[in-house]
């Protein structure tokens, strides 16, 4: 025994990130994660893929899925994602994601598992009824950032625990099979002012593609039209935005249409309230809808162009999924030895 501390992860810096192919997209998932990935593709070598493994937690229509991906994939390209920097694939097309999951799922504790808020969320009152991959949804997540090594994160602030858990199952694989700094401790990347958008019909819960409202969000497919009725009808209040953040409290919905004019412009809060300071909503939300017209509206227009040519959209994912099985590969190759399997 020693009582020096494990040696560090001392590998090179890598970003990965996943989005579900469970429904359309919206300004949460842009801002709290889409936004971050294009910056940081120019900085770090960046993985981003389509997490169609997630999306079977829940049933999935067989006939759509290949459809939804490329939907994900599409919305990578429109906001700008470079598949010559960033290497994008759809998670399934690289089995090692499944297969290092089996090992974590060995590593993580149950107590770890029943902590997670998000599976709570989603099984509701009848957990007994949710699929076991539902309940282990967050290990396949660890399985996915560790496959890579990677070491950041970007996500919106609803995956914070997921990362943490992350952590948790990297160290513990690291300590229990005598290989100090083999796992990075990944960081999650959750700053910004985009990193927990919330409902535009109610400021206590996030924007989410199952809310059945679809005017709680506004999707990344939706024209001007629809983005001006949806902002015209957000939920506010009926007092003047304040000079300071602080005067902001306690008004939830106020909050977030200045954190999304915020986000959308490249501003702080504080810097949309010494704008606006002493106007109502009357006049602070035809000036949100135009902004937010014209950020998303080319995204969506993008989109629709990218999806007319599904061929290109899935030789760019098969590329991609070469790249990534490069990377993955040879991790799972050193997983194999390290955990004593026959076949390592
Ligand atoms: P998903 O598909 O639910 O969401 C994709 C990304 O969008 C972010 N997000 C938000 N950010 C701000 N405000 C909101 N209202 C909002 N809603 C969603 C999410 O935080 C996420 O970054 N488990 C992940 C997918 C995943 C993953 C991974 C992510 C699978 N494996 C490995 C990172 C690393 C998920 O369900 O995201």
């Amino acid at each position: 025994m020693t009582d020096q501390a494990p040696a560090p992860y001392a590998g090179p810096q890598r970003v990965l990130s996943g989005v579900q192919p469970t429904g359309d997209l919206h300004l949460g998932n842009y801002l709290g994660a889409l936004v971050k990935f294009v910056r940081l593709q120019h900085e770090v070598p960046t993985f981003i893929f389509v997490a169609d493994l997630h999306a079977i937690t829940e049933w999935q229509d067989p006939a759509r899925l290949k459809d939804q991906v490329r939907e994900i994939t599409a919305a990578f390209l429109a906001v700008g994602l470079d598949p010559k920097l960033a290497t994008i694939f759809p998670q399934s097309a690289v089995p090692e994601h499944a297969e290092l999951a089996w090992v974590l799922n060995c590593v993580a504790r149950i107590g770890w598992l029943d902590r997670m808020t998000q599976f709570k969320d989603k099984a509701g009152k009848h957990k007994e009824r949710a699929s076991v991959g539902l309940y282990a949804y967050p290990v396949l997540q660890a399985a996915d950032i560790l496959l890579y090594k990677a070491t950041h994160v970007p996500v919106g602030e609803d995956q914070r625990q997921h990362l943490e858990l992350t952590r948790d199952i990297a160290q513990k694989f690291n300590h229990d099979f005598a290989a100090p700094g083999f796992f990075p401790l990944p960081d999650a990347l959750t700053q910004g002012p985009g990193a927990r958008v919330m409902s535009l019909r109610d400021g206590s819960v996030k924007m989410s593609k199952s809310d059945p409202s679809d005017n709680s969000r506004i999707n990344l497919t939706d024209d001007a039209d629809a983005i001006l009725q949806k902002v015209r009808k957000a939920r506010t209040d009926a007092e003047v935005l304040p000079e300071k953040l602080e005067d902001l409290a306690g008004r939830a919905e106020a909050q977030n249409l200045v954190g999304i004019y915020a986000a959308l412009s490249g501003q702080t809060a504080q810097q949309v309230l010494h704008e606006f300071a002493g106007q109502g909503f009357g006049a602070f939300k035809p000036k949100l809808a135009d902004l937010a017209v014209a950020v998303m509206g080319p995204i969506g227009a993008e989109m629709r162009r990218l999806l007319a040519d599904p061929a290109e959209i899935d030789r760019i994912l098969a590329d991609g999924a070469g790249r990534a099985r490069a990377i993955a590969a040879p991790t799972m190759a050193e997983v194999r030895k390290i955990v004593g399997f026959w076949a390592g």
